[in-house]
């Protein structure tokens, strides 16, 4: 894909629904008792991998892709089937580390494998826990990666723990939540700050207990969780790229509406704000326990930030499109407490920094994030996008403000997250 300096963003846009909130609908409902109807489904390749590990494990889900509406017919949480084949989660690592939790709590074996990136990708942070509870969880190459073996017919069933998380991820504590409803005794996670907590929320919402205090939740076993109809607001994700291009690109101004603004996915906006952008909050509402507003968002003059701490989990997505906003601002960005950026879908301190650094930018890799010196004119390259769907969609966005053609390698890559993007974008400035 080229991308080429282009005109103001003017108009309004509706981004797809969130994806982390997405797959939780599947799953959860897949585990409720009736029908859950889920409108403003993202159907990206992610969320699509979820649905057809749940068809394979017997669940009923009908997709309507012109409405973006996905109807579940749950069976209840002992309602899964168990299959021989191998299950296959794409790129999907929300899909692989949730469903781990959910299959060890099952009376049947399952194998759980995804594509290369996915089997690079650290397992151990769930195979730990998971062990302590109980299951008999293995990587089969004896690597702390994917394939994973799950050999639940002959484990007694799970014990609830409480486990002391070294990282801030909302996979590693939604995996062990959705295993603690098969455990005996309440399960616990205590993080190092706090993820975000849509599986808490719709967890509640679906009528299991959740209690969250400070950075410890807990949940209690054996729920009867009862189907619900979910509307999915736009993810903040996908917004971030559009937030981004209409405060770079002069004379722009642009609704982005029912956005997701969940206090732990929003960091986002708090950086915007720290930056000095003009970004107006409309139409706040709530909907199955999850914020959303329309976003009214303005070219504005930017300042360089220090981003670091308990912000990082609420932002972690967004920081290869907040690397390309700092090259826009004005003094110095440092980025710090990043480091889970080097085990997403692609290295992405390094992925950044070598493409910002192709495209001219002032930008330095450091152990658990980057400095970047904005104001330095960004010029168009040839940008590896290395699969990674956030990546693409960052560097389109600095494309839009840079001298000459920017070329993106493998952009289809976007349709992990957000398959409409490149024609969303081009919509947006005609
Ligand atoms: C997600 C959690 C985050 C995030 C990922 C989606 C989720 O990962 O990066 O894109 O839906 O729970 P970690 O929990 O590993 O940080």
């Amino acid at each position: 894909m080229i991308i080429k300096k282009r005109n103001p963003l003017k108009g309004y846009i509706t981004v797809p629904g969130d994806k982390s909130i997405s797959h939780r609908g599947v799953m959860i409902g897949a585990l409720a008792n009736g029908k859950t109807e889920v409108n403003h489904f993202l159907l990206g390749e992610d969320c699509l991998a979820t649905i057809s590990c749940f068809r394979r494990l017997g669940i009923n889900i009908d997709i309507d892709f012109q409405n973006e509406k996905v109807v579940i017919e749950g069976k209840g949480l002992d309602g899964l089937k168990a299959q021989n084949d191998i299950l296959n989660v794409g790129n999907s690592g929300t899909t692989i580390r949730l469903m781990s939790g959910i299959l060890c709590g099952q009376n049947f074996s399952s194998l759980i494998t995804g594509d290369s990136s996915i089997q690079s990708r650290p397992m151990k942070r769930i195979l730990t826990p998971l062990k302590q509870m109980g299951a008999d969880i293995e990587s089969l190459n004896h690597n702390g990666c994917a394939p994973l073996s799950i050999n639940s017919s002959k484990c007694p069933s799970l014990k609830g723990i409480h486990y002391n998380s070294p990282v801030a991820s909302a996979q590693v504590k939604s995996c062990l939540l959705l295993a603690g409803l098969y455990a005996e005794g309440d399960t616990l996670v205590t993080e190092p700050a706090i993820s975000r907590n849509h599986t808490e929320l719709m967890l509640t919402n679906f009528g299991a207990e959740v209690k969250s205090i400070d950075n410890t939740v807990s949940v209690k076993p054996r729920p009867s969780l009862t189907g619900r109809k979910i509307d999915i607001p736009g993810d903040i994700s996908s917004a971030a790229y559009f937030i981004a291009a209409a405060l770079i690109v002069p004379n722009s101004e642009l609704l982005i509406k029912n956005v997701g603004i969940n206090p732990t996915r929003a960091g986002i906006l708090k950086v915007c704000q720290m930056m000095g952008a003009d970004i107006k909050l409309e139409n706040i509402k709530e909907n199955g326990n999850e914020l959303s507003a329309d976003l009214l968002v303005r070219h504005s003059n930017l300042k360089g930030v220090n981003i670091g701490g308990s912000i990082i989990p609420t932002l972690i997505d967004e920081i290869p499109i907040i690397a390309v906003l700092s090259c826009f601002a004005k003094g110095r960005t440092v980025i710090r407490d990043a480091q889970e950026l080097k085990v997403k879908e692609s290295n992405r301190i390094d992925v950044i920094v070598d493409n910002l650094s192709r495209m001219g930018a002032d930008i330095e890799a450091t152990d658990d994030g980057m400095i970047i010196n904005g104001g330095k004119p960004l010029h168009g390259a040839t940008i590896d996008s290395k699969m990674d769907h956030r990546i693409a969609m960052a560097f389109a966005i600095a494309g839009l403000m840079a001298d000459g053609d920017t070329n993106i390698l493998d952009s289809e890559c976007v349709a992990i997250s957000y398959p409409g993007f490149f024609k969303d974008l081009i919509n947006l400035q005609n």
